[in-house]
């Protein structure tokens, strides 16, 4: 069945690029002259029925902003029966027939079960800074958040240089280490903890005394939220401290600062091109995919395979990482 009046909504964590993707929805509809309808707070508005009816000039002067105009949230009830029975009540009195969900992994659960229980076609945008999301190589946010978190790293290198410092800096990545790899390399870290590689402590002491020895003055060790050398960074620096008292340590947990701020030009125009995938992806009567990149072109995966596991970490990175330390 085509879709007649489609309904976009943000969900889970913000990212930026969510604005340029609800743009990007709102526009492809009012150009195929489809109706769009807005969900504020992610599946809490949709149980509520939180709606906007919305039109091109709705989404002016947003492209450029970070987080969501819709609003995210996290919605217990969703996970509930009776929650989506609710949900799917709101949408159909208000005549919609589909939706676009901008979200994460647990976003897409949600809109899986959802189609599972009442056939309402869904499509998915991966809305996240962590890039842990199958099927695309680039979700929306990951790009702006390696620009942040470098910029940050570049300051904190100042006073690293300036003191003889030994930083461990801590980025985000609940699982996965994309970014502190990514940002790691584009910030000329000293050493990289990811999930997906575990370093270990002795190793980690080896590779800082080494550093020591080649003539370094000062270090940045950059420490994915996710990863599990140590107990947390704070465990990092005391472990440092205690067996290589020759540094001086301090620690930088950049926190939420890394998922705010004006979306980079790359993560604009690819949320502008998985908008417009999305709403032509319904329009062609399907359902259950999610909208992706790779080599640079769109495409579609099943988002049951979309969120089955994560996107593999660039082992040839890793190997990069290491030649740059030498
Ligand atoms: P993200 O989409 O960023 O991964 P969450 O994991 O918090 O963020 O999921 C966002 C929302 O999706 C949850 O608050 C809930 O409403 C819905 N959701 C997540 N997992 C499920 C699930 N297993 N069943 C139904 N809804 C879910
Ligand atoms: O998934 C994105 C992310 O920013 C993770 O990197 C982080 O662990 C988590 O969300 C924090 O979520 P919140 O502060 O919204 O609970």
């Amino acid at each position: 069945m085509e879709a007649k009046k489609i309904a976009v909504l943000t969900s889970g964590g913000d990212s930026p690029g969510m604005n340029a993707a609800i743009r990007s929805v709102v526009r492809t509809c009012a150009y195929l002259k489809v109706e769009c309808v807005a969900i504020y707070r992610g599946y809490q508005g949709m149980i509520e029925g939180d709606f906007k009816v919305m039109d091109a000039r709705s989404v002016n002067n947003i492209i450029n902003k970070g987080g969501t105009i819709l609003k995210s949230a996290r919605c217990d009830e969703f996970r509930t029966k009776a929650g989506r029975k609710k949900a799917y009540d709101q949408l159909i009195s208000e005549g919609i027939d589909a939706f676009v969900v901008i979200g994460g992994d647990g976003s897409f659960t949600g809109a899986i079960k959802f189609n599972e229980e009442f056939d309402f076609p869904v499509i998915g945008i991966p809305g996240t800074i962590d890039n842990d999301i199958f099927g695309t190589t680039f979700t929306l946010g990951f790009d702006t958040a390696l620009n942040t978190v470098v910029e940050a790293i570049d300051k904190i290198r100042d006073t690293a240089s300036s003191h003889n410092r030994l930083f461990f800096v801590e980025v985000m990545g609940r699982d996965v280490g994309h970014i502190a790899l990514n940002a790691g390399v584009g910030a000329g870290a000293e050493e990289i903890l990811i999930p997906e590689e575990s370093l270990g402590l002795e190793r980690l002491l080896e590779s800082l005394k080494r550093s020591k020895a080649s003539g370094k003055s000062s270090s940045i060790v950059i420490v994915a939220e996710g990863d599990k050398t140590g107990e947390s960074v704070f465990g990092l620096k005391d472990y440092i401290e205690k067996h290589l008292p020759i540094y001086d340590v301090r620690v930088s947990v950049l926190g939420h600062m890394q998922r705010g701020g004006a979306p980079s030009c790359y993560d604009r125009v690819l949320a502008s091109r998985m908008g417009v995938k999305a709403v032509e992806t319904l329009l062609e009567g399907k359902s259950n995919l999610m909208v992706g990149i790779r080599d640079n072109k769109i495409i579609l995966t099943p988002i049951v395979e979309a969120i089955k596991g994560h996107t593999k970490i660039d082992k040839e990175l890793i190997r990069v990482s290491d030649i740059m330390t030498v």
